[in-house]
Order: structure tokens, then C-alpha cells, then sequence
């Protein structure tokens, strides 16, 4: 295919506005995948469990369509785009491969905080944006309002808005008409001769093929057996084999200038998927190039320990996050060991969803449940020589103590932003202040309208909106605020760390980094969640929240003796001895922390019910 006629699009959209089945609606117009069913809901793009369970894009998938217009044949590339924050960073990058995009709006709902922030990183890449209204089929719809807001937010001309329904298929056909007219081709070489240049935009893991990587060719011509070497790490690949997503791998003789397509098991980076560096410009061994911008290494704003429930399962679990890791590039890892967990992982995510998505997947891929630690944010240790980050609330050190010779912590904070129709106004103000909001501030989306919609904006603490935020969020505007948020950088904070004393015993794997403001109210909650989880034993057990030298908050959990032998006799000493033998073994599962015998379990519950 010549340069001329290529396509490579995204569809960028808020969460549920219907990104998949406008996808689905495009593969099956152009024959990709059979026609289902008006309102069958397909998705094919939405390949993981996990994906089609929770009803998000995790992973970005990419298509090639074949499509006659206009006596022309086209070769369509929808590039996929996951749809949430955590993932801002994949969204960048993938739009990186495209020259255009598909702004999908919920008709029903109007523009939303996502909506926002995929605009700003398609208009920052200069792509062709087509806003495309979905959902004209819903009753509560209303086209010309929020294409006044498509209008005043994004300064688009409203006569370019495309109004369709991905469920029925209405105005499907004009979507692909639109890409085709409005779309620039690749304006990359249309020189086949010039060196390769080419951009490695995202990988695959298969289990029998090995890595597959997503490319995008900028220049030259790619071909089987081609040595190639990457800018950034300077290491040499031969192409094993290629192709074109169409919509699974197709081989194909060669990838032309402007096409995406994979790339196959190349000799170097079989199994050791880290080589591979998404975001890396490749060209062939001998003649180097300029490696195209935005090269960035994912950058994990959460952090958490995962422990298997029983801790002889550290090696099987071990090899499925290695395995999990080959698929999904931005978790980091690093070993790290509990007395209370036992051997585990300390893994650093994107971010709490992106925690979640891994955990789950991890779930599946292990087949069996696993500890995952509070979350915690990176925080930034500045001393009188040198600055350090921690993410490990282990190694945070004790700041009131004057050898430390700290001068102050820092943590990260984010400028969020909440979309949210204005009756709701006071309860966000109030979330937002309760957890530590700065800069708060707001303004109407559609003030011609009755219940109109504000974006509200202000500053808030990473750490803060790790937990329960977004379920709060959600509950306190019934379900209608959106959220978004980006970095915002380090800002000096009051934290203190917080551990907990089980019969004058820390428990390592339970330490917190918290506000001073808010220690006292995190350390009873958690002092009354210890004594519901841990059973009780022959003798009382105080529990003890501390910060620095001083106990917070304590609860005690009384003494109970249990007698395995109670009801039985003289003469069946036997019976008597079996029954002690069995409590022992019993108790092989069990952690002492001083003194106080914790099952694993126990861990499990209190920590994932968070
Ligand atoms: P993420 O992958 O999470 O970003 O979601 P998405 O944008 O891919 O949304 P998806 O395609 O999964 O659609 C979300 C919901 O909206 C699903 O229940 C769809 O059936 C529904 N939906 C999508 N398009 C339409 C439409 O045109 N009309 C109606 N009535 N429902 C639609």
C-alpha cells in the first residue's frame, strides 16, 4: 500500500462511551470480523478476562482494515488506546503511531474528564481530531447540547461532529468515510529507499510465540531477516517474521513506510521481554537514525508487596509475575521479605487500577489468591546531603529522630480534575477538602443549560486518592462525577510513619506512611481491624498504633484457652496425643509475632479488605 492510501487512526474516548463497539462496528463494515447481530456486543479489541469482567480496555490493541472507497482501496489502522488514567502514559504512545483520531462522546452523558485529557495528548501530538457524538440512540441523548460543549471545550466546529449510534451501526459508514477524508496519510517517507526508521509502540506476549512487538514505520521498508537495532539500548535483532494485525497476526513480505504492523520473535529478546523498551525507534544495524521523540520509561506512581497466602508458593508465584511482566511492561519488580508475609515481590504500578488489573490477572495466571500490601506513592526524603525516594513504608525512617538529620519529606501530588453536574458541587468540595485538597476551583461547562455540569479543579496528594477516593467519588454524586488527574510534582508534607505493635511486637508488614493530621483516626481503624481478624489466644494480646515513640490508638484482644483435649479421659492417651500432633501441625501455618500466633490468612483478610 502506498503511503497515500494508509490510515492510522486512534479512538480516543472516556471510559463506557463506547470506544469497543464503535471498534467492533468498523472491523465488521470492513469485513475484518463477521457480522454479529444488531447490538451483539462482540469486542473483539477487548481481549483479556480481565477486560471483558470489568468492561474496560487495559491493553492497547491495534487492527489493520482493508476498505474500497471511492474506487480506492484503503488500508485502515485503528490503533487502540486504553481508556483510563492510570494508563495516560500508553495512551501518549500509542498516538504516537497515528495521524488522526476519533473523539467519541457519549451523547448521553456529554464530554467527561478523560474526554479532556485524551483531546490534550491527540491535540499535543497534532493529530486530525474528529469528534464523533455516540449513543444517539438513547433516549436521554442530546445531541446539539453537548455538541455546544464539544464546541466551547474543545474549539471544534460543530458542523464536523459526526452523530452515531455503535450499537445499531447508524452513522458507522460515514465514520470511515471521515477517516479517510479527514485523515492526513502518514507523511512519513514516501522514499522506500530511505534508512529504516521505525517506532516500537507496544508488545504481546504469547505464550507459544514469544514476544510480539507493535510497530509503526516512519521510513524505509522492513523485511524478513532484516537486522535491526534499537536506539536507546543499542542492542541487534534479526526479524524473524512479520505481519499485519488483521484481526490477528498475518504474515506479510514486508512492512512498507506509513504502515503499522507486529513483529515477531526477534533472536535477541526471546523470553527476556524487558530488552524490548516500548517507546524505542529501531533502524538497520549500520545506518543509524534519529531516534523519534517522547522516548520515556514508565514511571510507577504506586507501590505494593504481593505475598502468595501460603508462603511455599513464593517460586510458582514468582515465575507468574515474570511471565505477567513480559505481557505489561510498566509493573516494576524488586524482592523483598516480611517476617509476617514471608518471601514476596514489591511491585510498582502505574497506578491503583493498573494495581488492581495486575492483581487480577495475576489471580488467574497463579490460580490462587494472593496478599497484596497497602499501596503506597514514592515519597521524596530530603537530607541535609542528598535526596532519596522511599516507597517502602520498611524503610522509611523515623523523622523525629535528630540522627536521621532529615530536612523535610516531600510527596507527590496531582491536579485533578472532576466533571460533575453542579447540584453535586458541595459534596465534591467536601471530598476534595477531606482529603487534602489545595487550589480548588470550578467552572461551568454549559451555563445556557438548566443543571448545567462544572469541572471542578485543585491539588491533591497522590497518596490520597490511592485508596477509596474514586468509590467515594462515585457514591457521593450517584455514580454521575468523573475523574482525571495528571502529575503535578513534589509538595513539602507533614507525614509521619505509623506501625503496629501486636503483644509489643511490630508487625512489619502492617507500616503506613500517613498525614500527622490524620494518624490518630488511620490508627484506630486499623487497630479495630486487627482485632476482628486475629483470633484470639491463651492470653490477652494488646494491639498498639505508633507513631515515633508514641501509642496512638490501642485495642486488646482477650484471652481464650482452647483445649483440644477437653472431653476426653484417662486411658485414651493415645487419642490424646494424635489430637496434640494434629494442633502442631495445625499450627506449622501459622506466623508468631511475638508470641501472637497470626495465620497467614488473617493477613489476607485484613489486608485486601481494604
Ligand atoms: P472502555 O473500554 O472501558 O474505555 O469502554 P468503551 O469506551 O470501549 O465502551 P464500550 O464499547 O465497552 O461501551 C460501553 C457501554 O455502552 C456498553 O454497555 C455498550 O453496549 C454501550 N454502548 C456503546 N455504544 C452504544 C450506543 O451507540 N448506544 C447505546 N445505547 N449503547 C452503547
Amino acid at each position: 500500500y502506498p503511503a497515500h492510501r494508509i490510515r492510522n487512526f486512534a479512538i480516543i474516548a472516556h471510559i463506557d462511551h463506547g470506544k469497543s463497539t464503535l471498534s467492533d462496528r468498523l472491523l465488521e463494515l470492513t469485513n475484518t470480523i463477521q457480522r454479529h447481530k444488531p447490538g451483539d456486543n462482540n469486542q473483539v479489541l477487548d481481549k483479556l478476562k480481565v477486560e471483558r469482567e470489568r468492561g474496560i480496555t487495559v491493553k492497547a490493541q491495534t487492527v489493520s482494515m482493508f476498505y474500497k472507497h471511492d474506487g480506492e482501496e484503503y488500508l485502515l489502522n485503528l490503533i487502540d488506546t486504553p481508556g483510563h488514567v492510570d494508563f495516560s502514559w500508553e495512551v501518549a504512545r500509542s498516538l504516537g503511531a497515528c495521524e488522526g483520531a476519533l473523539l467519541l462522546v457519549d451523547a448521553s452523558q456529554g464530554v467527561q474528564a478523560q474526554s479532556i485529557s485524551v483531546f490534550h495528548a491527540a491535540k499535543d501530538k497534532k493529530l486530525k481530531i474528529i469528534p464523533v457524538l455516540n449513543k444517539i440512540d438513547l433516549p436521554a441523548a442530546e445531541p446539539e447540547r453537548i455538541a455546544t460543549q464539544i464546541q466551547a471545550m474543545f474549539d471544534l466546529d460543530p458542523n464536523d461532529i459526526l452523530n452515531v449510534s455503535a450499537k445499531t451501526g447508524l452513522g458507522v459508514r460515514d465514520v470511515l468515510h471521515a477517516i479517510i477524508d479527514r485523515v492526513p496519510p502518514p507523511n512519513a517517507g514516501t522514499n522506500h529507499d530511505a534508512p529504516l526508521k521505525m517506532l516500537l509502540f507496544d508488545s504481546l506476549y504469547d505464550r507459544y510465540r514469544g514476544v510480539i512487538s507493535l510497530v509503526s514505520i516512519k521510513d524505509g521498508e522492513l523485511r524478513k531477516g532484516d537486522k535491526i537495532a534499537s536506539c536507546h539500548s543499542r542492542k541487534k535483532y534479526e526479524v524473524m517474521d512479520l505481519g499485519i494485525m488483521h484481526p490477528e497476526e498475518v504474515p506479510t513480505a514486508c512492512l512498507r513506510p506509513g504502515q503499522v504492523g507486529w513483529i515477531g520473535a526477534c533472536a535477541a529478546t526471546k523470553k527476556s521481554g524487558k530488552e524490548t523498551l516500548i517507546g524505542d525507534t529501531f533502524h538497520r544495524v549500520g545506518q543509524p537514525v534519529e531516534p523519534l521523540p517522547g522516548f520515556q520509561l514508565a514511571k510507577p506512581m504506586v507501590y505494593a508487596g504481593v505475598y502468595p497466602v501460603d508462603s511455599n508458593d513464593f517460586p510458582k508465584l514468582e515465575e507468574s509475575i515474570k511471565r505477567l511482566t513480559l505481557t505489561d511492561r510498566s509493573v516494576s519488580v524488586q524482592r523483598e521479605s516480611s517476617t509476617a508475609l514471608g518471601q514476596g515481590c514489591r511491585l510498582g504500578f502505574l497506578g491503583t487500577l493498573h494495581m488492581d488489573v495486575f492483581r487480577q490477572r495475576l489471580e488467574d495466571e497463579y490460580d490462587a489468591s494472593v496478599i497484596i500490601t497497602a499501596p503506597t506513592v514514592p515519597y521524596k526524603l530530603v537530607y541535609h546531603d542528598r535526596t532519596e525516594f522511599v516507597s517502602n513504608p520498611t524503610d522509611f525512617p523515623d523523622i523525629n529522630d535528630p540522627r536521621v538529620r532529615l530536612n523535610e519529606v516531600q510527596e507527590p501530588m496531582v491536579t485533578a480534575s472532576i466533571i460533575v453536574p453542579s447540584d453535586y458541587l458541595g459534596e465534591m468540595m467536601e471530598l476534595c477538602t477531606s482529603h487534602r485538597a489545595q487550589d480548588i476551583d470550578y467552572r461551568y461547562l454549559d451555563s445556557e443549560y438548566q443543571s448545567s455540569r462544572i469541572m471542578l479543579t485543585c491539588r491533591l496528594p497522590l497518596g490520597e486518592i490511592m485508596t477509596d477516593f474514586f468509590d467515594k467519588l462515585k457514591s457521593r454524586s450517584s455514580g454521575f462525577a468523573s475523574f482525571d488527574y495528571e502529575d503535578a510534582g513534589y509538595q513539602k508534607s507533614d507525614l509521619v510513619k505509623m506501625t503496629f505493635l501486636l503483644n509489643g511486637r511490630q508487625v512489619d508488614a502492617l507500616a503506613f506512611i500517613v498525614h500527622r493530621s490524620a494518624a490518630e483516626n488511620i490508627g484506630r481503624e486499623w487497630a479495630l481491624k486487627l482485632r476482628k481478624v486475629i483470633p484470639r489466644q491463651q492470653f490477652e494480646v494488646p494491639i498498639q498504633a505508633v507513631v515515633g515513640k508514641k501509642v496512638i490508638a490501642r485495642e486488646t484482644i482477650s484471652a481464650v484457652r482452647k483445649d483440644v483435649t477437653a472431653g476426653m479421659y484417662g486411658g485414651h492417651h493415645e487419642r490424646k496425643m494424635k489430637k496434640l500432633a494434629e494442633q502442631k501441625e495445625g499450627k506449622k501455618r501459622l506466623k508468631r509475632i511475638g508470641s501472637v500466633d497470626v495465620p497467614q490468612e488473617a493477613f489476607f483478610e485484613i489486608l485486601s479488605s481494604n
